[in-house]
């Protein structure tokens, strides 16, 4: 099964395995991190926010016009922005790493 991994804001990695088809704001939680993602991933509301590692960022599948439009709604936006819950983790992204900012977190789990 594919790993991923989430980089805390701490600095702490957090790998998380998951069942092809999962996507990065599920991951999250089954890991532990705890992503705000309060629309529960419908694309209305941008807390499931994440920085995708530089070196995986073109190799996701490109945002929809949707998904760039609730970006734009992101607090701290980066070039690397992507919704947590539009990332499907396929066996390709093994290791797939991304960094959580703090305003996309309940708390610093
Ligand atoms: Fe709301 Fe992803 S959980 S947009």
């Amino acid at each position: 099964m594919p790993t991923v991994v989430f980089v805390l804001p701490s600095g702490r990695r957090v790998a998380v395995e998951v069942e092809p088809g999962t996507t990065m704001l599920e991951a999250a939680r089954i890991g532990g991190v705890d992503i705000e993602g309060a629309c529960g991933g419908s694309m209305a509301c941008a807390t499931c926010h994440l920085w995708v590692a530089e070196d995986w960022f073109d190799r996701l599948p490109e945002a929809t016009p949707e998904e760039e439009d609730m970006l734009d709604l992101a607090a701290d936006w980066a070039p690397t922005s992507r919704l947590g819950c539009q990332i499907r983790i396929e066996p390709g992204l093994d290791g797939l790493t991304v960094r959580v900012p703090r305003s996309s977190l309940l708390s610093d789990g």
